[in-house]
């Protein structure tokens, strides 16, 4: 059993694969973390019972607490703040009842351990994981304040084979007053006492996702998100090592990601005495929750793990479970299919006919789904008019999607559309007719980004109103994809909800998602805000892909690929090949390098195909063919980072099948000085006797060797030359048991 009682030490253990989790409860029921370790160590925590401090709240190596809160603590940081109206203990003689009381103790009360009845493996899943013999149980820890008639669950899920506990938090009021809720968050996570360094993901727009590694500092490191989306400059993940301890292939690294897509934090806090832990939620700016008496609120989930075999096993792990536990799973096949994306071709100059000659060209290089951008509804020839209007505009589509959608489905793709639904522009008729529903504070300025203002999601008329305008769509069209945008920071945060606008909003778009998915079962969704400014284990539960950067620059790309893959499965990265001449830098690279470099998560075709010429039809063709028969690892396969591009500019992936007998190899060389050797990589994870076949896009063999050679001595490194000198080039190989 993964979750197991001990009435003796009233204590819980937690076992996954490789790692076990204690908690306590002491004697006066403070609920303590005892500890977590990698099952390679070969101990478990116990008990605290030997120590002498473990109860003496003042000290910083005092009890640590599972979730602890403003009132049981007062030197570190809390999970929990509440506030209630008045007094319940018995006041001393004269004291007055006047001031609201600030303090929640906790102790234990109950305990539940549920297994689950179904693995909650998503229906759709028919490649199911590699053992679907997972059995999930989930802790539930019942706690009470000590004198008031508030309520705390602590659940803790387990996924053993996946070595994933998945917590999340749920508060009661039963009392007869309003509490006031200042802080709160998902979880915290204590990890063994030490010092650590934190490796994360930084970035901004057309730089997300930037591989970062800091050390955990004494006092608070923070990563947080004050907006409505995930964010593009820090990402509600982690992974977190002992100083000098962990490298890609070796070491314990704990790691974590928040299941929520809007105003976060994961607060790191080192104490004097070393107890170094997390505590991840909702951000504590501008955060306030009221809850009514009777009322529940139960927090999104906070997902944490320990790999014992570095970073590259906690990415592995991470990837794994959101692979077959997050992903809302296939609708048609057991694979991504190849996307065509107008934006960059046409801007927002589309039309009927331009567009059908886009998917004619689309379809006889091999693409299978169609997606046409921004510009094809309302008064939306720019980026100053249209959102909101989602009607499609007469003027470029006279009839209607209808004889560009037949055309597509006729070609044996499937349509997609882009859209903004959280956003308006002033000029639009929607903002025409209910200039009330966007955010603002009234008598103060409203600032627009990209000439675009939000929708007050914290109105359930305004969410209603969305869902139906893209229920409509969905319904008079054979849509199967939406690219779900999201354009603008948030400022200005006035709300009919009041503070609740942060949670409302993300509540109001996962809701949105969650009523178009039910309804239509065939639709996919592509999660895109400015690039990869909403990408977490919460959007991903409701979206198939997500679009990483509008940078779709192959050097720049090989850094912002890295930085995701830290975190999230390759399979929902999705990449596009675009022009030679790239727009967002204006560097001109070789088409080699540009599949290379789409070919590692979901690849797309952002180019004005159109125009090519016959031989470079055939290439594309050939290019994408090649994918097709590699895709099936690439999406669902383990990743070996075998080289970090922040580490000496060579990004090398080896993404390799369950059963090991498939791998593909894809290398990019950014920068190579003269009198460099180009490096080779020894590749992991594959049966040493077994030999194997590698090959190139041409099916061209160039090595036939047992798995052991190439565990031993890797693959030739001569990388395709882009034309750049040394600089730049890339291959991928396709590596296959004989
Ligand atoms: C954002 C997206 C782009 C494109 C444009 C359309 O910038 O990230 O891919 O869809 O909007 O306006």
């Amino acid at each position: 059993m993964s979750i197991a009682f001990s009435a003796e030490t009233s204590s819980f253990t937690l076992r996954v694969r490789s790692s076990v989790y204690v908690i306590e409860a002491r004697a006066d029921g403070r609920l303590v973390h005892v500890g977590s370790a990698p099952a390679s160590g070969g101990w478990t925590p116990t008990s605290l019972s030997q120590y002498p401090d473990a109860d003496y709240i003042w000290e910083p190596g005092g009890p640590r607490y599972e979730l602890p809160t403003f009132g049981d603590v007062a030197h570190s940081d809390v999970a929990l703040k509440a506030s209630f109206p008045g007094a319940t203990g018995d006041l001393a003689p004269g004291e007055a009842n006047h001031v609201p009381v600030r303090d929640l103790r906790l102790r234990y009360v109950s305990h539940e351990i549920r297994t689950d009845a179904a693995p909650a493996l998503s229906a759709k899943h028919q490649q199911l994981p590699r053992e679907s013999s997972t059995q999930r149980q989930t802790l539930v820890i019942h706690l009470r304040d000590i004198g008031y008639d508030f309520h705390v669950r602590l659940f803790y899920r387990v996924t053993p084979e996946y070595d994933v506990i998945e917590r999340w938090t749920e508060i009661e009021n039963r009392t007869n007053g309003e509490v006031k809720i200042e802080s709160l968050a998902f979880g915290a996570v204590h990890f063994p006492i030490g010092d650590y360094d934190l490796t994360h993901a930084a970035g901004s727009w057309a730089r997300e996702f930037i591989p970062t590694t800091r050390p955990i500092a004494q006092g608070v490191t923070m990563l947080a998100q004050q907006g409505l989306n995930t964010g593009h400059s820090v990402n509600p993940f982690y992974l977190v090592h002992e100083r000098g301890q962990a490298t890609e292939h070796a070491g314990n690294v704990y790691f974590g990601a928040l299941a929520y897509s809007g105003n976060w934090s994961l607060r790191f806090e080192q104490l004097p005495t070393r107890a170094t832990h997390v505590i991840g939620g909702y951000e504590q700016t501008d955060f306030e929750l009221i809850l009514a008496p009777g009322a529940t609120h139960t927090t999104p989930a906070f997902v944490h793990g320990v790999a014992d075999d570095g970073l590259g096993g906690a990415s592995r792990r991470l990837h794994a479970f959101a692979r077959d536990y997050i992903l809302p799973g296939f609708t048609d096949d057991q694979l991504r299919p190849v996307l065509y994306n107008s934006w960059e071709a046409t801007y927002f100059d589309v039309s009927a006919d331009g567009q059908i000659k886009l998917a004619r060209a689309a379809a006889e290089i091999g693409v299978e789904l169609f997606c046409m951008d921004d510009g094809w509804f309302g008064a939306r020839r720019n980026d100053r008019a249209g959102l909101g209007d989602w009607v499609v505009s007469p003027d470029q589509f006279p009839q209607g999607l209808k004889p560009l959608i037949d055309e597509v489905l006729r070609l044996g793709m499937r349509f997609g559309l882009w859209v903004e639904p959280e956003m308006v522009n002033p000029d639009s008729d929607l903002y025409r007719a209910h200039p009330d529903w966007i955010l603002h504070f009234p008598g103060r300025p409203r600032t627009e980004r990209r000439n675009q203002m939000i929708l007050d999601f914290g109105r359930a008329d305004v969410v209603d109103f969305i869902y139906r305008a893209l229920d409509t769509l969905v319904r008079e069209n054979d849509i199967t994809f939406f690219k779900w945008d999201m354009n603008r920071y948030s400022t200005e945060p006035g709300s009919s909800a009041g503070v609740g606008i942060w949670r409302k909003h993300v509540e109001g778009v996962y809701d949105i998602m969650d009523r178009l998915r039910t309804a239509h079962p065939r639709l996919d969704i592509q999660s895109c805000s400015g690039g990869g400014g909403r990408i977490d284990l919460g959007i991903l539960q409701r979206c198939d892909q997500a679009w990483t950067s509008d940078n779709t620059d192959a050097i720049d790309r090989v850094w912002i690929e890295d930085g995701y893959s830290l975190a999230y499965p390759l399979r929902a990265m999705e990449c596009w090949v675009t022009h030679e001449h790239n727009h967002q830098t204006n560097r001109r690279l070789s088409l080699d390098l540009r599949f290379d470099v789409a070919m590692r998560g979901t690849l797309g075709i952002g180019t004005n195909i159109d125009r090519l010429t016959d031989d470079e039809k055939a290439s594309y063709s050939r290019k994408i063919s090649f994918y097709k028969r590699i895709r099936s690892v690439v999406q669902n396969g383990d990743l070996h980072r075998l080289a970090n591009v922040r580490d000496g500019n060579v990004s090398v992936w080896q993404v390799v099948s369950a059963d090991r007998r498939q791998c593909v190899y894809s290398a990019v060389v950014v920068d190579q000085r003269q009198g460099q050797h180009t490096p080779m990589y020894r590749l992991r994870s594959l049966l040493p006797d077994t030999v194997y076949r590698v090959t190139d896009e041409h099916n061209k063999e160039l090595l036939r060797v047992p798995g052991g050679q190439l565990m031993s001595l890797g693959v030739p490194g001569d990388a395709r030359s882009a034309g750049l000198g040394r600089s730049m080039r890339s291959r991928t190989l396709w590596i296959e048991a004989v």
